[in-house]
């Protein structure tokens, strides 16, 4: 595209932002309820509990997940995504109990699909954190991450949530190879139809801090500091990279991802809009929990007006290349857009 050759003061380009009409007839980009995606904590408990550090969101029982999900759909988001709070009792160094057909998220996933079916999305993490004794997304041993014993261990998780219904399963995990091998197994499972979505740029970020809190994998992690893996960085990606993120994302692409994500959105846009343009696949961007922390703390200060803070940070993605966006605002935002 090249460059107006307009000149003031026959060219003013304030012109076209008098009005509010205006405006809106020459916006570049806008914002549905379709371009986002609802991140959802599930818990074992009845009555739900709010998360402290992410004002606004609770985790929900299995009853409080399926009413959520009929919102979602009512409010004309496409898709849920499910995130399990695992009681103690349920993680090991193994992590086996991802592999439990009848472990709280599958229960989930088969209650919302009975109620939903197929006309709201249930997209569903692949990554053992929230099942490890030390929360890491891999197994460990001797202070290292292994990736083959990983990718062994996801192909399974990935089988039992595509069994229990799941649409969509997302590696978050960022284990080498994952989504060729979790791809093969699906197939070869006659799941043909279940879609990957790959974390394929998953930088490691001091912004998921709420996140750990809300499904307790922070305190897992401080036993993995004693065990020397105090952070991830072993796996997820330097925030200094990003041609490195465009190789993630081409592999992934070429073992079979059907659309890539890259994490966190806010501090990546120049990330998202280089794989767009790169690639031009479905583009998903994640408004992490720190993110949506750091916007509800200022406006619970009155330092910033929190609805229009979260409807622009959203908007950018947007226009960056983003596809669609998963952010914990996305019911407050789905409401006001309609
Ligand atoms: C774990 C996972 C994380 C998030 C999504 N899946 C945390 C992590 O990698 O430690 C973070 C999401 C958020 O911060 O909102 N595989």
């Amino acid at each position: 595209m090249t460059a107006h050759p307009g000149r003031y003061p026959s060219t003013r380009l304030r012109r076209t932002r008098q009005h509010a009409w205006l405006r809106s007839m020459v916006a570049e980009t806008a914002l549905a309820p379709a371009d986002l995606v609802w991140p959802l904590f599930v818990h074992e408990h009845e009555a739900s509990h709010p998360v402290a550090s992410m004002p606004g969101v609770e985790r929900l029982s299995v009853d409080g997940i399926v009413k959520a999900a009929a919102d979602a759909a009512a409010l004309g988001i496409p898709a849920i995504a499910l995130f399990p709070v695992v009681e103690a009792g349920h993680k090991s160094d193994d992590a086996r109990h991802a592999l439990d057909p009848d472990n709280l998220v599958c229960r989930a996933v088969r209650a919302v699909k009975k109620e939903t079916g197929d006309a709201l999305g249930i997209i569903c993490d692949v990554a053992l954190d929230p099942y490890t004794t030390h929360g890491h997304d891999g197994l460990l041993r001797e202070g290292c991450i292994l990736n083959d014993e990983t990718v062994a261990v996801l192909v399974k998780q990935a089988a039992a949530l595509a069994e229990a219904g799941c649409h969509v399963v997302a590696p978050s995990d960022m284990m080498d190879g994952r989504v060729g091998a979790i791809r093969a197994a699906l197939d070869a499972a006659g799941r043909q139809d279940v879609c990957i979505l790959s974390y394929a740029a998953k930088y490691a970020s001091a912004f998921y801090g709420p996140f750990r809190d809300a499904v307790g994998s922070h305190a897992a992690l401080a036993t993995a500091a004693s065990l020397g893996v105090a952070d991830k960085k072993t796996y997820q990606m330097d925030p200094a990279n990003t041609a490195e993120a465009l190789r993630e994302v081409a592999l992934d692409l070429a073992e079979g991802a059907d659309m890539v994500m890259v994490k966190p959105a806010g501090t990546a846009l120049d990330v998202i809009w280089r794989v767009k343009e790169a690639f031009g696949v479905p583009t998903l961007a994640y408004q992490v929990s720190g993110e949506y922390a750091m916007i509800q703390a200022a406006a619970a200060n009155g330092w910033l007006d929190g609805p229009k803070a979260a409807l622009e940070s959203l908007l950018v993605m947007k226009r960056a290349g983003a596809d669609c966006i998963l952010t914990y605002f996305a019911p407050e935002i789905a409401r006001a857009l309609r």
